[in-house]
């Protein structure tokens, strides 16, 4: 396995097909370092390409899921700095990965730690997680989708409110206004948050995959063209044999023995 200095990973669940990724910088409450977020790119890779792998988690720990991108490391950054060397842009390969990844929020999740967890595809938080964009505090805005994607996943009102005041929320307002998809208490989140994953893994994962292309359509299209691209993903199915057996096993009365084809 390879070996990573700001993160930890590890395989778990009952079947031993849930990718658990731990960001590991404590003393510096998991801020984001370019370090980190090349070893978190390559763990979700490894565990995207890995056939043993249902569902990926990212976690942090008690005191905080990520306290945003590392303000030392970028503070005599220039315009032109990161221009020419792309600051930011590795965060994107979580999101380019095919099966579902989970954030477990446990503490802070701010700034680049907000918007890591809204690169996820399901957030479910710990009753101390405190969200927030503080970005504006610092002299800067959100960099990493946080002006974006706040305001698809939670609407206009409440995405500026965030990202103007820069006030941090809590984990029962996370979940009103649609962010986070359940609270739990904090020894608690970790383990629902794996059940999450292995309930999905008791799926095709091939289904799994094009169900998550077509919800992720939803942000990138208009409604006509996502539609479209929901129908033929949705005939597509009708193409593999997990489709078939899906059906056949329903019928049947009995449990569906997917083969990922
Ligand atoms: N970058 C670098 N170091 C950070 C950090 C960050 N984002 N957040 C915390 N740390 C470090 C602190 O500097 C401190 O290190 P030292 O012990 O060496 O001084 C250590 O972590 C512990 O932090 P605090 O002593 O501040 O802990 P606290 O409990 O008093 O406060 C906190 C916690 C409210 C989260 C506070 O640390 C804080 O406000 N952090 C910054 C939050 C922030 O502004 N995030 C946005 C960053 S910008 C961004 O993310 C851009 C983007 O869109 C991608």
């Amino acid at each position: 396995a390879p070996q990573y200095e700001n993160i930890k990973i590890e395989v778990v669940g009952e079947k031993k097909n849930v990718g658990l990724i731990q960001l590991h910088r404590p003393k510096a409450l998991n801020a984001l370092c370019k370090p980190l977020f090349k070893e978190l790119g390559k763990a979700v890779k490894d565990f995207d390409a890995d056939k043993a792998i249902a569902a990926i988690i990212i976690t942090g720990n008690e005191k905080a899921f990520a306290a945003g991108a590392d303000i030392k490391e970028m503070q005599n950054n220039t315009y032109s700095s990161n221009t020419r060397d792309g600051f930011l842009q590795e965060w994107e390969d979580v999101s380019n990965c095919g099966k579902p990844v989970i954030a477990a929020v446990n503490g802070f999740a701010l700034g680049g730690g907000c918007e890591l967890a809204m690169l996820c595809d399901i957030i479910y938080a710990g009753e101390n997680a405190k969200f927030g964009q503080p970005e504006i505090n610092i002299g800067t805005i959100p960099g990493a989708g946080g002006t974006q994607r706040l305001p698809r996943y939670v609407g206009k009102s409440k995405a500026m409110e965030i990202v103007l005041t820069g006030n941090f929320f809590g984990a029962q307002e996370a979940e009103k206004m649609g962010l986070v998809s359940k609270v739990f208490p904090v020894d608690k989140l970790l383990e629902e948050t794996i059940k999450l994953a292995e309930r999905i893994g008791t799926h095709s994962p091939l289904i799994v995959k094009m169900a998550k292309q077509s919800v992720n359509q939803a942000y990138e299209t208009t409604l006509k063209t996502g539609l479209q691209f929901e129908k033929s993903l949705f005939y597509g199915t009708f193409a593999t044999g997990d489709r078939q057996e899906g059906m056949n096993a329903f019928i049947e009365k009995r449990t569906p023995a997917f083969k990922n084809d």
